[in-house]
């Protein structure tokens, strides 16, 4: 009885610690993960609602094998990511993409983001009505 009992102890703990390496986060230098910094909206920018404009971003260091081709851009306001996808699916070495500006409240605290991952934000910018 208590030889079984340690055993699945001992098979249970094994089953914990292969999970928890398993688990292990890979660090961001094996995963080649490439984001770029985002040059256009910046600071000084003034969007109003509806019009279109390419979002652009620097594609000049990527790494050589990068594991998130695929970026998505979304709206933040203040400290806050907004779910409003601009745009998406698209190949992050294009380094610019059309986007329409969506309806939102005027202000001052706009920054989009560039999701490769974990992603990167431009410089805060306007947008009105
Ligand atoms: C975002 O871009 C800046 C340059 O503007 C860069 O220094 C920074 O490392 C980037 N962020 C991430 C998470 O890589
Ligand atoms: C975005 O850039 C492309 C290529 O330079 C250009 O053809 C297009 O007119 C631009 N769109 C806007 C809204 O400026
Ligand atoms: C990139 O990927 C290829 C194929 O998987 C591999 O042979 C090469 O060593 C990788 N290069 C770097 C710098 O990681």
């Amino acid at each position: 009885m208590h030889s079984i009992f340690s055993r699945r102890v001992a098979a249970f703990l094994l089953a914990s610690l292969s999970a928890f390496v398993q688990a292990k986060p890979i660090s961001l230098a094996e995963r080649d993960l490439f984001v770029p910094p985002v040059l256009y909206p910046h600071d000084g920018t003034f969007w109003r609602v509806n019009q279109r404009h390419n979002v652009t971003w620097d594609i000049s260091h990527p790494p050589v094998n990068i594991t998130n081709k695929i970026g998505r851009i979304m709206l933040r306001k203040g400290r806050v990511t907004t779910p409003l996808i601009l745009a998406k699916r698209f190949d992050i070495l294009l380094g610019r993409i059309e986007v329409t500006v969506p309806w939102v409240i005027d202000g001052t605290d706009y920054q989009v983001v560039l999701i490769g991952d974990p992603g990167n934000f431009s410089q805060f910018f306007a947008i009105t009505a």
